[in-house]
């Protein structure tokens, strides 16, 4: 471990308090200036280090550490995890590394993201204070059930911040998870089918959850429809914890691909089954009811004249009314 690691990892352990330039001198058997250089090397990582007279150093909580996620994985072998302060997209990273060869269970976490992608090709919000995760998975699987992966993916993020942040959150077909009736979630799944054998060859399951508010709040082409899972400061390291239950969810739902209940569960979480919803089709905007979501997570519509149509994702945008 070099200086600069050594010096992180006895700022961490005091979970938010203040260690002294000496104690952590003293501890390390460095000088005060070696001590201060590390800091300053840190801070220049991008560590948020704050120094306070007579008390010490201090690291704000919002971190993200592969360690401290590793330290929370139900299994530390399922997952192959790396950390980046920044990155254009993590799922364009992790699809470039896909193409490459990279293996299953794969995981690309940044804290902020210069070009990251929703759906239907919009741009994602990526500033500090999310949390922006991919995950590279290379399942068994034909890829008409491709699917799965992102109604999947939806039941396992809702799980972990009901356990880890104990807030109550709902989805919204087909990739969006809600909180207090605003977009707390989005996720993008991508990926790439073998047409000889109509399998899936790999899918980047892209999770970007809005943890705090940014400093200088949402964006106002956002703020109307965007929330946060905390106002301001996030409890010390959550996201390493929140991101190893995703994961910690994450495999344990991909390793029951026939498991009804998570369709089940993805039904019962949902916001818009029997509401009114407006939906955009071909560019057309018209006003339906959500009857059910079917198996293959399909959604149901009723319209106006009673007539009962079927849609799967790639085909219409829906507004919650
Ligand atoms: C959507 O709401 O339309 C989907 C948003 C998906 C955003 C995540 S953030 C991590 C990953 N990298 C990206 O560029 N996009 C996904």
């Amino acid at each position: 471990m070099t200086t600069k690691e050594r010096v992180f990892e006895l700022i961490k352990i005091e979970d938010g308090r203040a260690i002294s330039g000496e104690n952590i001198a003293k501890a390390l058997g460095i000088s005060r200036a070696a001590v201060w250089k590390a800091i300053n090397a840190l801070r220049k990582d991008g560590y948020s280090i704050s120094a306070v007279t007579n008390k010490g150093y201090s690291l704000s909580g919002d971190y993200i550490l592969k360690s401290e996620i590793e330290a929370h994985l139900n299994d530390k072998n399922a997952f192959s995890i790396t950390v980046l302060k920044k990155v254009d997209s993590t799922n364009t990273y992790l699809k470039n590394a896909a193409e490459k060869g990279e293996i299953d269970g794969s995981v690309i976490i940044a804290e902020t993201q210069t070009a990251g992608k929703g759906r239907l090709g919009r741009h994602f919000y990526s500033e500090k204070g999310g949390l922006y995760m991919s995950i590279l998975v290379r399942p068994n699987m034909p890829t008409e059930r491709s699917l799965f992966i992102t109604t999947g993916t939806a039941v396992a993020v809702s799980r972990a911040i009901e356990k880890i942040c104990e807030k109550n959150v709902g989805i919204k077909w087909v990739n969006d998870i809600f909180l207090n009736g605003k977009k707390v979630c989005g996720i993008l799944a991508e990926g790439a089918s073998d047409f000889e054998t109509g399998r899936l060859q790999y899918a980047v399951v892209g999770i970007g959850i809005n943890v705090t508010e940014p400093k200088g709040k949402f964006n106002k082409e956002i703020a109307d429809i965007a929330t946060a899972i905390y106002d301001k400061d996030e409890p010390y390291g959550i996201k390493n914890r929140l991101a190893a239950e995703i994961l910690n969810q994450f495999s344990e739902i991909m390793n029951a691909p026939d498991d009804k209940t998570v369709i089940d569960e993805y039904r019962a979480r949902s916001i818009i089954i029997g509401k009114e919803v407006n939906i955009i089709e071909n560019g057309e905007l018209k006003t339906v009811t959500v009857a059910d979501i079917d198996d293959t997570a399909a959604i149901i519509l009723k319209t106006d004249d009673g007539n009962i149509i079927k849609k799967t994702s790639g085909e219409i945008s829906i507004k919650v009314k």
